[in-house]
């Protein structure tokens, strides 16, 4: 159940719901597609390159799954929770499918990426199975679907990284977009299937990264995203112009689009995130004082068995050396309980360094061991599954006190925040984040502004998750 839970809070929060595309103008296109993401934003992100992808050829997008020609399901590898996720939905299609003839159902992404062809003997209703360096033969594959064969192409490439590809906003707000940056992960944390999943890191080309932020910023966006699993290791030579562009380059780059565009970015490994990048976050007002610093673990033991190449010291020296550059910035963190061989010692390492740390928020999971991976092939998963509960119900419970608190501290401060719509309880009011990624709710009260402002807002009031003002 615990896992549920959490999993909900973070498809709220990191990784926004299950969604359904508009369509432009559905009598435009040939056919239509459905297209629903699971997982990490870059999953999100993908959508959007395999909607442009689509729409090229002549498909356009859809809300309604019933008037689909073509269901595409973005999928997620993560835990076991989020392929279970999958699979429920996938059976919802079938009643659908069984009701509508020649509809095709194609099943995108990580999970696609592991289970392969393997896919289609599991889930006889799917027609077709691409993996997230293969969108660009989607087109063809849904051909040959058509053709009344089964298509699959799960290959990862060194190179992929659709730079040139301009993507469909899908169910964007209009203010904030997320902009991939990067693929893959070389790091091999022992617990993760991503670098199974998604192959090896390779850096965007820089310039077809700053087009797209500048592109947005034209089209009224406020907000960017720099999107990658291990942002800080982002490292491209441009050979036209005999340059090399680190993350802090690039970020620097992103932040002089104009001073009216915030840059986020997400995720830093503690490892890689240099003080280059600090100072550089420090110097732009417009980079945005928020950094998602994953622990995983407390304990230097867990943390050495996880293969995060960093000890607790290392990790607080990091979080102190964040708050020495910029006093100001939010934190957050993920963390995983009940870990292969995780002792009552470690886990309290984990409560104790999360209250060093002073998290504004955590997204919090229990151990699912994922196979293939290094953790699954080395170590027994050892920990009975009600102490995995206790201990993420513990940490959960550590969490939000900080959180309280973090908010608490903020009653009687003034926050610059962009406005990025309607709050979703009130139309009267706005709903908006200050630079450190908090969610604010205030009144209109002024009928001029609109989404995608600035305003100063006094923060009044607040529960655990949101802080609550006025306009000033
Ligand atoms: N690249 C990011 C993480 C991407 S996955 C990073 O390195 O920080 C998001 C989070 O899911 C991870 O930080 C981790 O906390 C969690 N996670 C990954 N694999 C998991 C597993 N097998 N069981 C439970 N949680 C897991
Ligand atoms: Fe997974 Fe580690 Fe890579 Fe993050 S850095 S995606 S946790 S292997
Ligand atoms: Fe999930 Fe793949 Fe992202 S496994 S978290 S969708 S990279």
């Amino acid at each position: 159940m615990l896992d549920y839970v959490t999993d909900k809070v973070q498809d709220e929060a990191r990784q926004g719901e299950a969604f359904a595309p508009y369509a432009s103008d559905p009598n435009e296109y040939k056919k239509r597609f459905y297209i629903e993401s699971y997982g990490c934003q870059m999953n999100f992100a993908d959508s959007e390159v395999v909607a442009a992808i689509l729409n090229k050829e002549g498909f356009g997008a859809t809300r309604n799954v019933e008037e689909a020609d073509l269901i595409f399901i973005n999928t997620c590898s993560i835990r076991e929770k989020a392929e279970q996720t999958v699979r429920k939905r996938l059976t919802e299609f079938r009643k659908l499918k069984e009701r509508k003839r020649g509809m095709l159902v194609g099943v995108l992404g990580c999970m696609a990426e592991r289970l392969k062809s393997q896919f289609l003997e599991e889930e006889k209703l799917v027609d077709i199975v691409v993996g997230p360096d293969a969108y660009r033969t989607l087109p063809a594959l849904v051909g040959e679907a058509e053709g009344g064969q089964k298509a699959v192409n799960v290959l990862l490439s060194r190179e992929e990284t659709y730079a040139d590809i301009s993507p469909v906003r899908l169910d964007s707000n209009g203010v904030s977009a997320f902009v991939s940056i990067m693929r893959g992960c070389n790091n091999m944390c022992s617990f993760c299937v991503v670098p199974f999943t998604r192959g090896r890191e390779r850096s965007r080309d820089a310039a077809s990264i700053l087009i797209e932020c500048r592109d947005l910023f034209e089209k009224g966006y406020r907000e960017v995203t720099l999107l990658g699993q291990n942002v800080d290791s982002y490292y491209f030579v441009d050979e036209t112009k005999d340059e090399t562009v680190t993350f802090a380059k690039l970020l620097e780059k992103t932040a002089l689009i104009s001073p009216l565009l915030r840059v986020r970015f997400s995720t830093s490994h503690p490892k890689d995130i240099t003080d280059d990048v600090l100072y550089t976050m420090a110097k732009y007002e417009n980079i945005c004082k928020y950094i998602h610093l994953p622990v995983q673990s407390g304990s230097t033991r867990v943390l050495q068995l996880m293969n995060r190449t960093y000890t607790r010291e290392w990790y607080m020296a990091k979080v102190d050396r964040i708050r020495e550059i910029m006093p100001e910035c939010g934190i957050s963190s993920d963390i995983i309980a009940g870990f292969c061989t995780e002792e009552e010692e470690d886990h309290r390492a984990t409560l104790d360094i999360m209250k060093y740390s002073r998290y504004d928020f955590s997204y919090m999971f229990f151990y699912s061991e994922r196979p293939g991976t290094l953790a699954q092939r080395r170590y027994k998963d050892d920990i009975p599954e009600d102490v995995k509960k206790r201990r993420l119900q513990e940490i959960v419970e550590v969490q939000n006190r900080l959180s309280l608190e973090s908010n608490q501290k903020d009653v009687g401060k003034i926050f610059k925040v962009l406005i990025e719509g309607d709050s979703k309880k009130n139309e009267k009011e706005w709903k908006g984040r200050n630079t450190q990624n908090k969610v604010i709710v205030f009144p209109k009260e002024n009928p001029e502004l609109k989404k995608g402002d600035y305003v100063n807002v006094k923060v009044t009031d607040c529960t655990q998750a949101t802080l609550l003002g006025e306009i000033v």
